[in-house]
């Protein structure tokens, strides 16, 4: 950022002879709206990009929570047992998530991509198959599918909601077609009544990838249990952080039962770690958890509901505020939606409400005021790792050329809306954020408020 001295001199001039200004509207009216509350000075006005005060400069509620009386015991416990493999903390850790989701059974792994992978791996999805998949997530969403060898099929998202589309599922299916896989991004529910109303009509498993959504409720009932399957993870940025981690969970036995092999080389359900003359069954791989990983995790088990109230609680006060900013369009629940996880806080930007200023100077300007934030994903669907699995020897044996024809995959796989979140208009905040108190979200409703309001002088000196 550039600033002559010139424009120096008269930022001078107006925090000065502002603050005249400001003190006589405060004393003559009460101030309407969010930014009344705390900006009560001409200096706090000036957007820090422009050299003024920050709305915020202390700091944010750190993450991952760490709870040292009971992580130090926990983990030091396991140290000293000698017992780091998987074993019985790791059997806890599984039934506790189970039960605290209303789910018959749980399988802990080593993160959330290897979980989606073996979930479709073990619900018999392969070479020659084609899976549902929105474009607004994680690659690991779509890494997963294209590491069983089966090929993604991207339906756009609802903007509103920036979930997978329902609307657009149908016209996506193929006689190749054999599951859809939803992702509750950012940790909003997909619609997963209207999905599981498609899928039964077509024949599709559903795997819901629920890596960012624990806790969060459809019609009261969790998501990642809807399906025939849900994944979670448990990576450090996540609302259950254990460091790295995962999880499959599911009603059928049967189904996690091979999971369970899976993941320990194919071996039995039920042989223990170290053991070499079970028999091994089928075609395994090695994606363990360890005890310090579980015991972690059982800790954090103990604080996840209260943490999740206080996202929800300070989601919706936010959202109630920021919702009265031109230009500002926070995310839309689905109306079954009983819970959000909120693991990041979405809104949508719209650039023409803020005299033309582009999301990024957008972006910089809130990082200035001191709220961190960020522009969030990039188009998943027509990114060169999708070329570059069409070329591998598997896809090649396993698809007709035409399939593999990447500008004709781009052209079936376009997805507007998805581009403009990308691009323009989807603005994230982390969820540490809303474990504050309130007065954190009058901080960050404050500085958007405040860079509405000084959109003009922005845009004109301020470049990305
Ligand atoms: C939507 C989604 N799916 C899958 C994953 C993969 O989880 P992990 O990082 O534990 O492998 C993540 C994690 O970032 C995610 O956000």
């Amino acid at each position: 950022m550039k600033i002559s001295k010139q424009d120096y001199s008269r930022r001078e001039f107006i925090k000065k002879n502002s603050l005249i200004g400001a003190g006589t509207v405060l004393g003559l009216s009460a101030v309407q709206g969010v930014f009344a509350q705390t900006l009560n000075t001409s200096e706090s006005l000036t957007p820090a990009i422009l050299g003024g005060k920050a709305v915020r400069e202390k700091g944010w509620t750190k993450w991952p929570y760490w709870d040292p009386a009971a992580m130090d015991q926990e983990i030091l416990k396991v140290v000293r047992s000698g017992v780091w493999s998987r074993a019985d903390v790791t059997t806890e850790f599984e039934k506790q998530w189970a039960e605290m989701l209303g789910v018959k059974r749980c399988l802990s792994v080593v993160n959330g991509t290897n979980a989606l992978i073996a979930a479709l791996v073990q619900l018999g999805i392969g070479g020659g198959d084609e899976v549902l998949v929105p474009p607004y997530t994680f690659i690991a969403t779509v890494a997963a599918v294209l590491n069983t060898g089966a090929m993604p099929v991207f339906v756009d998202v609802d903007p509103e909601t920036f979930q997978i589309d329902p609307e657009k599922i149908e016209a996506k299916i193929t006689s190749r077609t054999r599951a859809i896989l939803p992702v509750h991004i950012l940790g909003l529910p997909a619609d997963m009544p209207r999905i599981m109303e498609i899928a039964k009509k077509h024949k599709l498993l559903v795997l819901e990838d629920a890596c960012q959504a624990h806790l969060a409720e459809i019609n009261h009932q969790k998501v990642g249990t809807i399906g025939d399957a849900g994944c979670f993870s448990f990576q450090n940025s996540k609302n259950l952080p254990i460091g790295e981690g995962g999880a499959i969970v599911s009603n059928n036995d049967e189904f996690i039962d091979r999971c369970f092999s899976y993941n320990n080389y194919g071996n039995p359900y039920g042989s223990v770690v170290g053991e070499v003359g079970a028999g091994t069954l089928m075609l395994g791989t090695k994606i363990r958890t360890t005890e310090y990983q579980s015991a972690i995790g059982l800790v954090q088990l103990k604080h996840l509901k209260k943490q999740t109230e206080t996202r929800s609680e300070n989601a919706a006060y936010l959202k109630s505020k920021i919702q009265a900013i031109q230009g500002i369009i926070p995310y839309k629940l689905y109306n079954h939606v009983t819970k959000a996880a909120f693991h990041l806080f979405p809104f949508r930007f719209d650039q023409d409400e803020f005299e033309g200023m582009s999301r990024e100077v957008f972006l910089k300007a809130l990082r200035a005021e001191g709220v961190p934030c960020s522009g969030g994903y990039a188009t998943l669907n027509n990114m060169p790792y999708l070329d570059h699995a069409f070329h591998t020897k598997n896809f090649q044996k396993m698809y007709p050329k035409k399939m593999l024809d990447f500008d004709r995959y781009l052209s079936n796989n376009q997805c507007p809306n998805n581009d403009l979140l990308c691009n323009r208009q989807a603005v994230w905040l982390t969820q540490n954020l809303l474990l504050g108190p309130k007065t954190d979200m009058d901080d960050i409703a404050n500085a958007i408020e405040k860079i509405r309001k000084n959109a003009d002088p922005i845009k004109k000196k301020i470049q990305v």
